[in-house]
């Protein structure tokens, strides 16, 4: 399977844009990165719109089946942050996985996400080794 995605990502075009152009601005605030990067890698507000973050902070007593409730301090600390770089995607998606452009960018046969590394299309880290610093080009 390993072998799989490898080739896959080998046959990849190379990028055109600027190196500039596949850096997701990178998530600086200790906060989330703290709080929002302990189940999962703290996710760049730039993959989902203000709208998304709203209504995720909204439910995080039921988010995604798992209870990540913390003080309203807190909550409001990080919404101030994710709100501030939320992205311009359409709709209100509840899932970055679930957006137009991951969709786009992430068409693959079920076999690479069958990949027991991969485990779930969110484990962005599994196949991007920058993804913790907004670094999604080409690895
Ligand atoms: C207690 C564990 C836990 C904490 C804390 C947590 N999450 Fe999650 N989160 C999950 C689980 C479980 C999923 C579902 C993962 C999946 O299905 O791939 C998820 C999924 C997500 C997704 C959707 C990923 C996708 O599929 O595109 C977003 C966005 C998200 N979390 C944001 C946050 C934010 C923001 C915070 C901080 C306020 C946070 N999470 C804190 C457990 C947690
Ligand atoms: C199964 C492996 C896999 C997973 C999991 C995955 N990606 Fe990707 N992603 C790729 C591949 C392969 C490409 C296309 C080649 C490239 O540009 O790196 C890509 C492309 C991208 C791009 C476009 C990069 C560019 O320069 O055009 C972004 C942004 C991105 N992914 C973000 C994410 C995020 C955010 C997550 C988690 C929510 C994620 N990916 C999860 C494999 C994956």
């Amino acid at each position: 399977m390993r072998r799989a995605l490898l080739a896959l990502i080998l046959v990849m075009p190379p990028l055109a844009a600027s190196a500039d152009d596949d850096r997701v601005p990178p998530l600086r605030d200790p906060i989330v990165l703290k709080e929002c990067g302990e189940c999962h890698m703290a996710f760049q507000p730039a993959f989902l719109p203000a709208r998304s973050w709203e209504r995720l902070m909204d439910t995080l007593s039921d988010h995604f089946g798992d209870d990540a409730t913390f003080p309203p301090t807190t909550v409001a600390a990080i919404r101030r942050t994710l709100v501030a770089g939320a992205g311009r995607a359409g709709g209100a998606p509840s899932r970055i996985t679930e957006t137009r452009f991951f969709r786009h960018e992430h068409d693959f046969p079920d076999r690479v996400w069958n990949d027991p590394k991969v485990v779930t299309r969110s484990n962005c880290p599994a196949c991007h080794r920058g993804a913790e610093r907004g670094v999604y080009e080409d690895d």
